[in-house]
């Protein structure tokens, strides 16, 4: 084979041979986690209005001290520092948050998206120098599977949540009966879409796949990461999905306890 010589010129940000709309997908990532991160951190910093009727925000689940019915141990602790804002959110919220913020796919997108590291394929980045994933800060990264654990304990608690929000209280007689609302549809489905982005998690792939380099020989492993790989060939769309239902959960859940909607109660 004749070896051809190739002079490699280094791009300047932003320069690039691609005539595609490239910038699309990096400038909607933007938007979209820029609206999330804003969005959640006013909810949380509320501290009211997370809960209606049967309802519960899953930005405030499971809520560990707090004025509603679902608290765990009673109302807000007295060792809070009295100069600092109480809201149930603040004690949970970091972890599904840090869950989101290690995701491998996610990673991918506010890297392009956030700081240009690139800012697409073959688009030149603002600096010279790559050290990637393997060096401090980045490293830090690695951290995602911990996260894992504690994303499936909350999903859990959202599980409780959905099955919590299918029992209504009657007001005049305090009796409690079966039924289905609204919000209660919406509750199981952001559990569904929880779940399929949880379950389909890189880490998830490792944890159900075996040791080391080596697949496991239990059929039941083998089982569980074959739907794990199933759910992670759409890892994208099940964050994107997921992310919008928990916000428009607690949109919905405050506006109901706000009186600005009211709940359908299908049956
Ligand atoms: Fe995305 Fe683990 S890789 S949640």
């Amino acid at each position: 084979m004749p070896a051809v010589d190739v002079v490699w010129t280094p791009r300047g940000f932003g320069q690039t041979a691609r005539r595609d709309w490239w910038w699309l997908q990096p400038l909607a990532v933007f938007l979209g986690l820029s609206t999330f991160f804003v969005y959640a951190n006013w909810a949380a910093f509320q501290g009211n209005h997370y809960f209606w009727g049967p309802y519960l925000s899953p930005f405030y689940s499971p809520e560990l001290f707090g004025e509603s019915p679902h608290a765990w141990f009673g109302p807000k602790p007295d060792w809070w520092p009295s100069w600092w804002h109480y809201s149930p959110a603040h004690l949970i919220l970091w972890a599904p948050g840090m869950f989101r913020v290690t995701c491998y796919y996610y990673r991918g997108a506010y890297y392009k998206a956030f700081w240009a590291d690139p800012p697409s394929c073959t688009v030149g980045e603002p600096r010279k120098h790559y050290l990637g994933e393997h060096s401090f800060p980045l490293i830090m990264q690695n951290i995602h599977r911990y996260f894992l654990y504690c994303a499936v304990f909350i999903l859990a608690c959202l599980a409780y949540d959905a099955w919590q929000a299918l029992w209504f209280t009657d007001p005049s007689t305090g009796h409690r009966s079966f039924g289905v609302g609204l919000g209660t549809l919406i509750l199981i489905t952001n559990v569904v879409l929880l779940s399929g982005y949880t379950f389909g998690c890189h880490s998830m792939r490792h944890l159900t796949g075996g040791r080391l380099d080596r697949l496991s020989e239990s059929s039941l492993c083998k089982k569980a990461y074959d739907c794990s790989s199933c759910l992670n060939r759409r890892h994208m769309l099940w964050a994107w999905m997921s992310l919008a239902s928990v916000m428009f959960s607690d949109i919905y859940v405050r506006l109901c306890s706000m009186g600005i909607w009211s709940d359908w109660r299908i049956f």
